[in-house]
């Protein structure tokens, strides 16, 4: 969605918000937009779009509809408005609307942003919230996860409410398609080979550490050669959503340091890592030479 449309839809949809919505919601709904633009422009969604489906998210949150429980319909019958009133025909949109309050199996990363931007927006605060905005600002998957779980504990501490299906089947979902620590330190592994890295080992520090589980090791010919690595590493898996918590050494690149969580990736020109031998102080753990 370009700019220019987005503005367009945000003249209609702002009078139409600020008055069906009480003050409050109002104002939790422009937080949720603020947060799902920031979050799309770091994940590599379209911004305009994470913003109108924000907007609307909760436009149907005080319509009333006999014998429908509208603490879970408002987001279905906000999607179905938000096609009526203001023609809005993308289907993601439209999903992310509709699935902001249980979540479901399968969703998109505009869906997830949309889930987690109204969890965590500036306003919310609630036990674990802070865990959970961590979280998101590196990992979709793993944040979803928590506010689900959050979510499940929540309901399940209070007699007589109800858990949606929806929202165990979404957290069910990703648990199962979260991706092992070792399938990704091979996959990393693969990526620097393709990209003719040097002498590529994986070291498996799971019992010896309590912050990751792999190391993955590279020589680069010189330091340029270690940057193309980085970039090869990122350009695989950013399409799986998958994001560095942390890079350093990206201004002199002799060691660049890049932190998967589990899987921590050491990318040094040959000097570099003759010299800090990583080999040697991990050389209890099992070394994997990947060549
Ligand atoms: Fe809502
Ligand atoms: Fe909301």
């Amino acid at each position: 969605m370009d700019y220019t449309e987005c503005e367009r839809l945000k003249e209609q949809i702002m009078p139409y918000i600020e008055e069906h919505l009480k003050p409050s919601r109002f104002e939790h709904t422009l937080n949720v937009a603020e947060l799902a633009r920031t979050m799309a422009l770091r994940f590599g969604e379209d911004e305009n779009k994470a913003e109108i489906a924000a907007l609307l998210h909760d436009m149907a949150k005080y319509e009333k509809r006999p014998g429908v429980n509208m603490d879970f319909a408002h987001g279905k019958i906000g999607a179905e408005l938000s096609a009526e009133l203001f023609g809005i025909d993308d289907e993601d949109i439209l999903n992310a609307i509709a699935n902001h309050t249980t979540g479901r199996a399968g969703m998109s990363k505009l869906e997830k942003i949309i889930f987690l931007a109204d969890a965590i927006e500036p306003g919310r605060n609630y036990p674990r919230v802070d865990e959970i905005r961590k979280i998101a600002e590196t990992d979709l998957d793993r944040a979803c996860i928590l506010s689900l779980e959050r979510t499940i504990e929540h309901v399940r501490e209070h007699e007589g409410w109800y858990l949606h299906p929806d929202s165990l089947e979404a957290k069910q979902y990703l648990e199962e398609h979260l991706m092992e620590s070792k399938e990704l330190a091979e996959l990393i592994a693969k990526t620097l080979n393709d990209k003719k890295g040097i002498d590529v080992a994986l070291i498996d520090i799971a019992e010896r550490s309590s912050f990751a589980d792999y190391f993955v090791l590279v020589s680069a010919g010189n330091e340029r050669h270690a940057q193309a690595l980085r970039d090869a590493v990122e350009d695989v898996l950013e399409p799986l959503e998958i994001f560095p918590k942390n890079v350093e050494g990206k201004n002199k690149p002799t060691w660049i340091l890049m932190d998967y969580r589990d899987v921590i990736v050491n990318i040094m020109t040959q000097d570099a890592r003759e010299k800090y031998s990583l080999e040697k102080i991990w050389g209890d753990c099992e070394i994997i030479l990947c060549n």
